[in-house]
């Protein structure tokens, strides 16, 4: 399981440099994705409904996060939004040679 340090502690928050904001936004993103890890697994692991959903619910919310973070990293980074496309467009060639349907992100 991930853990980070707090950078910030004790102390006033930095103003950071544009690669620092990259870095920091990037363990933002690895945040997230524990986040959803975690409400994921313990919804799946609850007969209680109204849990399972809300539990649910908040995962997803963790997933528009993800998608937020993303795009201030090609905002911040625009090479990041090259090479996301450069993978995508791996798993694309390998839908095909497999004939698996798949959906790509639109272009930006
Ligand atoms: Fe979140």
């Amino acid at each position: 399981m991930p853990s980070f340090p707090d950078p910030f502690v004790g102390t006033n928050p930095p103003k950071l440099t544009k690669e620092d904001l990259i870095q920091a936004i990037r363990i933002d993103i690895a945040g997230e994705l524990e986040a959803m890890f975690l409400y994921d697994a313990h919804a799946q692991a609850t007969d209680d409904k109204l849990v399972a959903d809300t539990l649910a619910e908040i995962r997803d919310e963790e997933r528009a996060h993800v998608g937020e973070l993303i795009a201030l990293l090609r905002h911040l980074d625009p090479r990041e939004t090259e090479l996301f496309l450069e993978g995508q467009e791996e798993v694309m060639e390998k839908a095909e040679e497999l004939g698996v349907e798949f959906k790509p992100l639109e272009e930006v």
